[in-house]
């Protein structure tokens, strides 16, 4: 993530707030969400091609029997099937590997393929006496599987029995498939780094709503996550940097004397570890190592990759500001983060990283960056100067160009297909390139005109890095995303021929994301967003039928021990003044159903309080409006303490 906006900055106090977000382990506990009134029995996220309800319930008997083909890429699906349908109802599971007419859970590949489910969709059939999932291929039954995870009790999702539940299933024949091959998530594991346990936590995550494709960002200015054999500096000393917490972007320069032991990276065995969990659970790993900007952690293990290998000390950046974005993109460095496109050793280096990646992630893509390069080392090199004479360069955007050119011949003698972020347009690139769109949508659409093909991953709808809500709640960073807004994503847009959109995808940025529940906390519920988006038909998507499912999957996910945000549920403020300057306070929401109550007066408000009607006014001598959502009468969002000087100073802004 980064800034491709002027930043926009509040100047927002902390406050030690009777929020959930002031104590880290209440992010959404089952206790803060409202009891739902009217829940839809079938609850699928994302929503299926067909549901046909009919009459009666499966019930889990003691007993289960699963009959499954013998398929090596089925045994992890077989395994948590059988996980699931044990640990919280305390039956009894086996599985045999032959067709069996009386198994009570049957999955079955398709002798004969069905054009309509292609690779992954499936068919599940649920009556009273059986279970049973079909599919043209393993991945089709995979999904299959987690459509039926969600029509039995949220409690199915418990780690330990669970006494006393009805394990039902309502009867339902769906029909399923996804609109776009390409489910993307993208988990930048550079700026603040994940251990693999965490990865396979978020992949473990991920599945549960179809998603197919992580993508690993696996460089940056912040650390270098993976071994490469040969250059070893790279995890030496590339991914370490020091430890600091608060407002990543402006922590001061880290001195001589403290310690570089924050980090870490993943060895080669590491990553073939996670490529065969990811695989289990039918998702591709796509590596990203993005030069030739955010390559401060490559430059300070090996100086020489600069243009300016003499000039500075060099640090894997730990937080301090390196970049000057006031004058919008591209920034300019204070530090120079880039590789440098005249320079031979540059090409060596990214040839042996680029054979090394390519052996160890099967998929067809390497992802090579191109986003955010700052140019203004670049434009007072000599060598730079003269890479242009000869090439005919005429100015940095074409230098840029040279560079990904030269980069993409080196991914395709690998046998791998080039992608790079939606910059490398500038560069006029061959269409072989394939483009991640993510300054919006405009340049995926620009480049499926020119036949190159797209990943939409717009961070108008898709950057989970963005706030959720209000700044005073959320960790600041410089925009903001709200679920309602995630879920108009449609990764093929009007007017492009659908050939060249490969799909869509949102990303993760973690500059403020220091932990894996954090990292939890920012995914949720925008990532059942994105997944409805990429997966569902668009004809079937309805902003209030979803939420009523996002509420359900907020309880699956507190009994999962997954974290989420709550965030939809807190009020949203909108300031005016009126015609003799005084300070209007609009406060609204962005689901239906929810009552607002405030205070003036310091004191917490509960539904006794004054509840929010009309445009309010603070008294005289207000310090503070706290504001709080309620469902009936159960408090819905969290308590949000807003200091008045707050709205007065947006008001002024406006
Ligand atoms: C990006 O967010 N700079 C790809």
């Amino acid at each position: 993530m980064k800034r491709f906006f002027l930043l926009l900055f509040f100047n927002v106090i902390s406050y030690a707030t009777f929020s959930q977000n002031a104590a880290p382990e209440s992010s959404a506990t089952t206790e803060s969400i409202p009891s739902f009134n009217n829940a839809p029995e079938v609850a699928i996220i994302p929503e299926p091609v067909s549901v046909v309800k009919s009459e009666g319930h499966f019930v889990i008997p003691e007993n289960i029997l699963i009959a499954a083909p013998a398929l090596p890429e089925l045994k992890q699906a077989i395994a948590f099937l059988q996980e699931r349908l044990s640990i919280p109802t305390g039956s009894f599971v086996s599985v045999v590997n032959t067709h069996n007419q009386a198994a009570t859970v049957k999955l079955i590949i398709n002798e004969k393929a069905s054009s309509v489910l292609g690779k992954e969709g499936y068919q599940l059939s649920v009556t009273p006496s059986h279970i049973t999932i079909r599919a043209n291929k393993a991945a089709g039954l995979f999904y299959g599987i987690q459509s039926l995870m969600q029509l039995f009790p949220k409690e199915i999702e418990s780690k330990e029995p669970v006494e006393e539940i009805n394990w039902t299933a309502p009867c339902v024949e769906i029909t399923d498939y996804p609109r776009v091959g390409w489910r993307g998530l993208m988990f930048d594991v550079a700026r603040h780094f994940f251990t693999k346990a965490e990865v396979k936590q978020y992949i473990d995550a991920m599945v549960r709503y179809k998603y197919n494709l992580l993508h690993l960002h696996l460089t940056d200015d912040e650390g270098w996550r993976i071994e490469i054999k040969g250059y070893p500096k790279l995890t030496e000393v590339g991914a370490w940097n020091v430890k600091k917490v608060g407002e990543f972007g402006n922590f001061s320069t880290p001195g001589p004397d403290e310690p570089r032991t924050y980090g870490g990276f993943y060895t080669q065995d590491d990553i073939r570890e996670l490529v065969q969990y990811a695989k289990e659970r039918f998702v591709d790993i796509m590596p990203e190592i993005d030069v030739p900007g955010h390559s401060l952690a490559a430059i300070a293990s090996y100086p020489e990759l600069s243009c300016t290998p003499a000039a500075p000390n060099y640090r894997v950046r730990s937080g301090e500001r390196i970049m000057d974005w006031s004058r919008g993109a591209p920034p300019t460095a204070l530090v120079d983060n880039t590789l440098c496109p005249a320079n031979e050793l540059v090409y060596s280096f990214l040839d042996t990283v680029i054979t090394q990646v390519a052996q160890l992630f099967p998929f067809d893509y390497i992802h090579m960056g191109g986003d955010e390069a700052p140019f203004n080392f670049w434009e007072k090199n000599d060598a730079i100067k003269a890479l242009m004479q000869k090439e005919g360069l005429k100015n940095m955007h074409q230098v840029q160009g040279y560079f990904e050119k030269r980069i993409q011949k080196i991914v395709e003698a690998k046998g791998k297909k080039f992608m790079g972020w939606d910059e490398i347009l500038d560069g006029d690139m061959p269409s072989s390139a394939a483009v991640m769109s993510w300054r919006g949508m405009k340049y995926g659409i620009d480049a499926a005109k020119k036949k190159h093909e797209v990943v939409m991953s717009p961070s108008t709808y898709a950057y989970l890095d963005y706030m959720q809500a209000d700044v005073i709640t959320e960790p600041k960073v410089y925009a903001s995303l709200r679920l309602s807004k995630s879920y108009e994503f449609d990764p093929i847009p009007a007017g492009v021929d659908p050939k060249f959109i490969k799909g869509g995808q949102a990303n993760l940025w973690t500059e403020q994301v220091y932990n894996i529940r954090q990292a939890e906390y920012m995914t949720w519920p925008r990532g059942f967003a994105i997944a409805e988006s990429v997966w569902s038909p668009p004809e079937k998507k309805n902003w209030s039928n979803f939420f009523n499912r996002v509420e359900q999957h907020f309880k699956r996910l507190d009994i999962a021990e997954t974290k989420y945000a709550p965030s939809v549920y807190d009020p949203i403020f909108s300031v005016s003044r009126s015609a003799d300057k005084q300070l209007m306070i609009e406060l609204s929401t962005e689901v239906q159903g929810l009552d607002i109550y405030y205070s003036f007066d310091n004191s917490f408000p509960d539904r006794f309080y004054p509840k929010y009607t009309e445009k309010i006014t603070p008294p005289k001598d207000a310090a503070t409006l706290k504001v709080i959502t309620y469902k009936g009468k159960k408090p819905a969002g969290r308590m949000m303490v807003m200091p008045i000087e707050e709205l007065n100073k947006r008001a002024w802004r406006k």
